[in-house]
């Protein structure tokens, strides 16, 4: 294995979903630059659907870019901050529920680059926590056993990650 990327400085359990947070800045950014060309006067703003039963119904481009803008773009910034910060204070909350004597055996099956299986591992003192993983890119950025977030192991010698 590399040097582990936690022995670096804060732990980085990755980015889930990378594509999904991809997809979300670039509607956000198209949906914003829709909205921007509106206010800036360089179009209307508003596309003619046609008369539907007598009325001319007008579709608000520019508005439904701003809301649909705005939303993907706080979404991808939610899945980020998720991502980096969020989700290690949702796994210490977890793992406080249970109380704890060392002794355990835990196996996280799709542990990534080891944010469950690292947060319990820490908590043992004599027990072994065991992850399992196909490392799927799409669900984690760097989703790989080089990237597996081992320093547990180092410092304790009882985190193991064993390829399926
Ligand atoms: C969203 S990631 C979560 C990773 C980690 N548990 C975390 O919270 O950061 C889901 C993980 O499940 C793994 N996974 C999905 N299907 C799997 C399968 N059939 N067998 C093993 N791992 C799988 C993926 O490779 C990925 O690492």
């Amino acid at each position: 294995m590399n040097q582990p990327n936690s022995a670096l400085g804060t732990p980085d359990y990755g980015l889930d979903a990378p594509g999904v947070v991809r997809n979300l800045f670039i509607i956000g950014a198209v949906g914003l630059l829709l909205w921007g060309s509106t206010a800036l006067g360089i179009w209307s703003g508003e596309e003619v659907l046609g008369p539907i039963a007598g009325v001319n119904v007008l579709l608000p481009v520019g508005t439904i870019g701003l809301c649909g803008g705005l939303g993907c773009s706080m979404m991808g910034i939610w899945m980020v901050w998720s991502s980096k910060l969020g989700k290690i204070k949702t796994r210490e909350g977890l793992l406080s529920h249970i109380s704890w004597a060392g002794d355990e055996q835990v196996l996280d099956i799709g542990c990534g680059r080891g944010l469950m299986l690292v947060g319990a591992a820490k908590r043992l003192t004599t027990g072994k926590a065991i992850g399992i993983d196909k490392w799927q890119e799409e669900d984690l950025a760097n989703n790989c056993r080089e990237q597996f977030t081992y320093w547990t192991e180092q410092q304790r010698g009882m985190l193991w990650a064993n390829m399926r």
